[in-house]
């Protein structure tokens, strides 16, 4: 495969390992992704939840373990690309975003909000930025942002479509649209706008905007196809969950590998927004208008109100991570039901770029 340059560095193979919150892709994961020409991506969501005062000061510890993971992730690939995806969303973007600079990170990708203040938080240093849209509006909208406010564009960029896992960029309207309609015929529409903004501002910079396409990518026909619309890679979330890399315990792979096409649903998280997630014994009750109220708040979320939502979105995530996949939530992708067996970030990472036929 042809490098791809990431900055100051290449990667060999078109693949970002998608971000994954809550502790599902820390340092470990990252860092086998990126030894085997990826980019490893930690996911910044509530990531200290391990640190012994993490319930007394979640910011602290969150912001103690991004080195920490960092460093993991290192240590496994000492010249790879590995970086983090923060979400905009959350509660000390802000500070995450400046911690991840000073640990050194190659990338910082943002999705959940437009990341309209990240290149503040890069400046002066040699991370990469990147943000996750799902829409040519939302394209349009932050590419012209950095260009008025801070002269500068993407450095990548990462599209995520409705077959994603995790929180969707979507309105319930317009998912259900995709989905009945197929993604053929009218998110391919979308990706190839994208791609024609993109092509605006690497003719503005003189510079190339890669860009790589997640939700549902889990076989080198995905890669193949989103480069025939204009595309340079994937990103892929779901098919690394049942590595033996992964960072998430065993009964949360067992637990991938044990569903079901109808086990997996679009729920909506307490915020509002849509998500995509495996119906255990937990959704199964929270689908049924059941209520769990949240006992202490970990600040997670800017826009929530804890007296008004239906279970504490960070503590069943927490609940999952730590192997509670009965009572967790547990986001996957569109075809999470079809991992068969454990495997290995090399064997996925082959059968991606097409190279064990
Ligand atoms: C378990 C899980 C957790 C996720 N957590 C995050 C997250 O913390 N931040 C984010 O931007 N995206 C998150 N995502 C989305 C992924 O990064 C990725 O873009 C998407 O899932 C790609 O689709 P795929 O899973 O079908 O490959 C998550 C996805 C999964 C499956």
């Amino acid at each position: 495969m042809k490098q791809l340059a990431f900055g100051d560095k290449t990667i060999s193979r078109p693949i970002i390992q998608g971000g994954m919150g809550v502790g599902i892709s820390l340092g470990n994961l990252a860092g086998a992704v990126a030894k085997e020409g990826g980019v490893g991506i930690i996911s910044t969501a509530q990531i200290g939840f391990r640190e012994p005062d993490f319930y007394d000061c979640p910011m602290d510890a969150n912001i103690r373990a991004i080195p920490l993971e960092f460093q993991k992730a290192r240590a496994i690939a000492p010249k790879g690309v590995i970086g983090f995806n923060i979400m905009v969303a959350l509660n000390g973007y802000k500070e995450c975003c400046e911690a991840a600079v000073l640990a050194g990170a190659d990338v910082i990708i943002s999705g959940a909000g437009l990341p309209t203040e990240l290149p503040k938080y890069v400046e002066g240093s040699k991370t990469l930025i990147a943000p996750i849209v799902s829409s040519k509006k939302s394209a349009s909208v932050i590419l012209k942002l950095w260009h008025r406010k801070y002269k500068r564009t993407a450095d990548f960029l990462v599209i995520e479509g409705p077959m994603a896992g995790g929180h969707l960029g979507f309105s319930k309207e317009s998912m259900e649209e995709y989905l009945e309609n197929g993604y053929d015929d009218y998110y391919e529409n979308e990706i190839r706008d994208i791609i024609a903004v993109v092509r605006e501002y690497e003719d503005r910079y003189q510079h190339k905007i890669p860009v790589f396409v997640a939700g549902g990518m889990g076989q080198y026909e995905d890669l193949e196809r989103m480069r025939s619309l204009g595309a340079d890679g994937i990103q892929v979330a779901t098919r690394f969950v049942t590595t033996k890399e992964c960072d998430a315990p065993e009964a949360y792979k067992e637990r991938y590998l044990d569903s079901k096409r109808d086990d997996i649903k679009i729920v909506s998280s307490p915020v509002g927004m849509p998500g995509r997630a495996i119906v255990n014994f937990f959704m199964e009750q929270v689908l049924e208008g059941k209520k769990f109220p949240p006992k202490r708040c970990l600040n997670c979320l800017k826009k929530c109100n804890p007296a008004e939502i239906p279970y504490c979105i960070s503590q069943r995530l927490i609940m999952a991570a730590s192997g509670q996949v009965e009572q967790g939530l547990l986001f996957c992708g569109a075809n999470a039901y079809q991992e068969q067996e454990l495997t290995t970030v090399g064997e996925v990472m082959r059968e991606l770029c097409g190279e064990n036929r």
